[in-house]
C-alpha cells in the first residue's frame, strides 16, 4: 500500500490525474473504474484539461462506474448517469458504447443484471485502474458497513449514514433512493490497480481505519489492505488521524530509488 499525503483537494486532484493520465497514455485501451461524488471532481478537471489540451486520448479507453441508485433513470438530474454524462463524459471521448453505469432503472431480476454487469467488465478484460473514493463509514462503493469483503455486483440498501450525507441533493428525504446498484468489494479487489482518493476532517476517521485498522466487513475500504497494488491519495485534513505519517512519507522518498512493487 502506498499512501500519499498532499497539502489539499487540489494537490489530490492534480497527483491522481498525473496517475490516470500516466496509466491511460502506457494504456490507451485502459479499463477504468470510475467513481461519482465529490471527491473525484477535481480529477475530472484536469483529466478534461489534458484532454482538451490535446494531450490525453481517450478514444480507446472503457469505463465502468462503481454504482448507481436504484429508482434513478439516467435523466435524474441526481443520477450518477447524470452527473457522469455532465462532469466527465460530454468534455472528453471515451467512446459512448463502452461508457458502463449500472441502470437504476430496473425493477427485478437484479440478480441477472448484477451477474451481467460482472461479466461485461471479464469481457472487457478486467479493470485496469479502478478509482474510489470513501464515505464517512468507510464505504467504498456503495458497500455499506457489514458488506462481505467477497461481494459481487448487488442491490444494496443505503445506510442511515449515507443517506444522511446525501439527502440534501434531493428535495426531501423521501426522494432520496434508499438503495442501489454497486460493485462489490470482491469486484474491486479483482481490479489490477486500485486508487483511493480522499479530502477533508469528515475523512480521517474513515481514512485511518481503512489504512491502519484490522481488516473488518464494518470498515469497507480496510478491504483494501488485502490488494497488491493500492495507492491512497489524501490531504492533510483526511490524514489527520492516522500514525504512521512519517514512515507514509519515508517510503514514498525510496520509492525513488526501489520500484514501489518492492516496497509495498
Ligand atoms: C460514488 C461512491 C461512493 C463515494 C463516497 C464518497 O460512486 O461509490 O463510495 O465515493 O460516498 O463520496 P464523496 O466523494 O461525495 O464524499
Amino acid at each position: 500500500m502506498l499512501v500519499v499525503i498532499k497539502k489539499d483537494y487540489e494537490e489530490v486532484s492534480r497527483e491522481a490525474a498525473h496517475i490516470v493520465a500516466g496509466a491511460v497514455r502506457a494504456k490507451p485501451t485502459i479499463v477504468l473504474g470510475l467513481a461519482t461524488g465529490s471527491t473525484p471532481l477535481g480529477l475530472y478537471q484536469e483529466l478534461i484539461a489534458l484532454h482538451r489540451a490535446g494531450s490525453l486520448d481517450f478514444s480507446l479507453a472503457t469505463s465502468f462506474n462503481l454504482d448507481e441508485y436504484l429508482g434513478l433513470s439516467p435523466s435524474h438530474p441526481q443520477s450518477f448517469h447524470y452527473f457522469m454524462d455532465q462532469q466527465f463524459f460530454s468534455q472528453v471521448n471515451v467512446p459512448r458504447e463502452r461508457i458502463h453505469i449500472p441502470d437504476g432503472t430496473l425493477s427485478g431480476d437484479y440478480d441477472s443484471y448484477c451477474g451481467g454487469y460482472e461479466q461485461s467488465i471479464k469481457s472487457a478484460g478486467g479493470i485496469d485502474l479502478q478509482v474510489l473514493g470513501i464515505g464517512r463509514n468507510g464505504h467504498v462503493g456503495f458497500n455499506e458497513p457489514t458488506s462481505s469483503l467477497a461481494s459481487r455486483t448487488r442491490l444494496k440498501a443505503l445506510s442511515r449514514e449515507t443517506i444522511e450525507d446525501n439527502r440534501h441533493f434531493f428535495a426531501s428525504e423521501s426522494e432520496m433512493p434508499k438503495c442501489a446498484i454497486t460493485m462489490g468489494i470482491g469486484t474491486i479487489l479483482d481490479s489490477r490497480r486500485v486508487l483511493l482518493l480522499a479530502s477533508g476532517r469528515s475523512k480521517a476517521a474513515a481514512v485511518a481505519k481503512a489504512i491502519e485498522g484490522p481488516i473488518t466487513s464494518s470498515v469497507s475500504a480496510s478491504a483494501l489492505q488485502l490488494h497488491v497494488d493500492v495507492t491512497f491519495i489524501i490531504d492533510e485534513e483526511a490524514a489527520y488521524s492516522l500514525t504512521q505519517r512519517d514512515y507514509y512519507r519515508h517510503v514514498l522518498e525510496m520509492t525513488k530509488i526501489f520500484t514501489p512493487e518492492r516496497l509495498t
